[in-house]
């Protein structure tokens, strides 16, 4: 059974004239209730917003606090300390997701902000019947928690919940609370920031009531590309997202114009999807990061000249040496996505996490609500993988303020102005897969909306070695054949994909089959010339 207490704000929201930021506001702060294990005010994210023609790209992803330093997660032998960027206090950033929705909201809201934020405060007040994949999930994470961190506290708060009984959260309801009375005030200053700071300081944490104070969420220009006669418009740095899907996009279709169209999920498509990964994640690596901090070369990633010569590269005969790919310029797994379109047309792509399933495990005492392990998606040392496979450099080292390189991919997709298709995903670095081959599924093989998510999806991201990660479903010919050439293949699910995608002139939207998702479409009587 899909859970769809978010989704049934939206719905309601929408319903009473909000517009899709409205209603993404509303739905996530409802998730940071109902679906504790990546809903979340103790994390961050990133917002696409499509509104009366112009793109919007709002980064609210976490901040390294001041005391963080580059070395922070490694012993006196330079080794990395496992554990420490995952669990426990040492492992969060600075949360940016309540200034993030605030920034969202001065903009582009119409509702007033109170009323955005109040069924959250009834769902945490007056509590929700556990769904039961959350109860098993979190009952597990308490066990696999337990000890690694002194200051892991999870199973005091979740690790009772029960399938089907109401769960109520006073201390995260009296937290929303000021939120809800008080704006960004009521988190980054006042008591919360008070309770954060001193929980911190107890357990010898870094963020302090100044880093609360310090914390902005910054509107940036949208990655942009053409990509045939559609618009794609995805997340910038610091997320990798809107570079990946772009270059995996535009290489296959590069190498096209010399090779036939592979059959869809066939071992030939598999494969040239896989080589493209490779140099995708080899640029990935070595150039992305902060673009505060770094400069990150997006106009040359994305070059016409440039995307050729790396397709150029691809072998689609053969595996091509992983130690071989390069980065090409010369000189995550929980996270949860909604995507939003409105009576007037507009979008709201929207991923958000407290990274890995239910964050660092610390529950800040007296607030009530769980504080990510984003850390972990620094690059903690050069060459040392982090939760996600993910390797990374200079660009993406522990700096103070800085923010950490991310995987999360909002996208929408126009044509001629209009939307075509708004696709998100959680997934760690699989999300790009999982947004590159949904707007694939759409635009290449024509699917329909459930059947772009419920497809069996692959990912490859150079390390480990002729590793593909795919969905269970790929047929046991294409199995067999990839394994013939000589990949090893990784069967870890990947993230609830969320599509809305218009077809012959009507919206379709779909949350994947196997995932606790759920979607809805309204209809709303309206003038003619004011809907879509
Ligand atoms: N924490 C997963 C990501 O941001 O990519």
């Amino acid at each position: 059974m899909p859970d769809s207490f978010s989704a049934d704000v939206a719905s309601e929201v929408l319903a009473s004239g909000g517009n899709a930021v409205d209603a993404a506001i509303a739905a996530q702060f409802v998730l940071a209730v109902t679906l504790p294990e990546a809903g979340n005010i103790g994390g961050g994210g990133f917002m696409l917003i499509h509104k009366d023609s112009e793109q919007y790209f709002l980064d609210y992803r976490e901040m390294a606090p001041a005391a963080a330093s580059r070395d922070m997660y490694l012993d006196d032998d330079g080794n990395v300390i496992p554990n420490l960027s995952l669990y426990g206090v040492l492992a969060s950033g600075v949360p940016g997701t309540v200034a993030g929705m605030w920034q969202a909201h001065q903009r582009h809201g119409t509702k007033p902000w109170a009323e955005l934020v109040e069924p959250a405060v009834k769902l945490a007040a007056g509590g929700f019947a556990v769904p039961a994949p959350l109860a098993r999930y979190a009952s597990a994470f308490a066990r696999k928690v337990e000890g690694k961190h002194p200051s892991v506290n999870f199973a005091r708060y979740f690790g009772a919940m029960e399938a089907g009984e109401r769960f109520r959260q006073p201390e995260l309801a009296a937290t929303l609370r000021r939120i809800r009375d008080q704006g960004p005030d009521g988190f980054y200053r006042g008591e919360t920031a008070k309770i954060i700071a001193t929980f911190m300081r107890k357990n010898r944490g870094l963020i302090t009531e100044a880093d609360l104070a310090a914390y902005e969420a910054k509107w940036r220009e949208p990655i942009v590309a053409h990509w045939r006669d559609l618009q794609v418009v995805s997340a910038a740095p610091p997320s990798s997202g809107g570079i990946a899907v772009v270059q995996w996009l535009k290489m296959y279709d590069r190498a096209l114009a010399a090779n036939p169209r592979p059959a869809h999920n066939s071992s030939e498509y598999l494969h040239l999807l896989a080589e493209v990964g490779k140099r995708v994640f080899a640029d990935r690596a070595e150039y992305l990061g902060d673009p505060d901090f770094y400069p990150v070369p997006v106009a040359e990633l994305l070059a016409d000249e440039y995307i050729a010569m790396r397709a150029g590269e691809l072998n689609l005969a053969a595996i091509s040496p992983t130690p071989a790919i390069q980065p090409g310029l010369q000189e995550s797994e929980e996270t949860t996505h909604f995507s939003i379109v409105d009576q007037w047309g507009n979008a709201v792509s929207n991923t958000t996490t407290i990274n890995l399933g239910f964050g660092s495990g610390v529950v800040v005492d007296g607030a009530g609500f769980l504080l990510n392990d984003e850390m972990d998606d620094f690059s903690a040392k050069p060459g040392v993988a982090n939760a996600f496979g993910a390797l990374g450099g200079e660009a993406n080292e522990v700096q103070p303020f800085k923010r950490m390189l991310s995987s999360m991919s909002p996208t929408i997709v126009l044509r001629d102005g209009n939307v075509k298709i708004v696709t998100g995903s959680p997934g760690g670095t699989t999300i790009i897969s999982s947004v590159y081959q949904s707007i694939l599924n759409a635009v290449e093989f024509g699917m329909d909306a459930q059947k772009i998510v419920d497809s069996p999806r692959f990912h490859h991201q150079l390390w480990p070695r002729d590793v593909i990660r795919h969905h269970t479903g790929l047929d046991a010919a294409t199995r067999a054949e990839l394994q013939a050439m000589g990949y090893k293949l990784d069967d870890r699910g990947f993230g609830d994909l969320q599509v809305i995608v218009e077809r012959h002139g009507q919206l379709e939207a779909a949350s994947q089959s196997s995932g606790r998702g759920a979607t809805s479409v309204i209809s709303i009587e309206c003038p003619a010339k004011h809907c879509l």
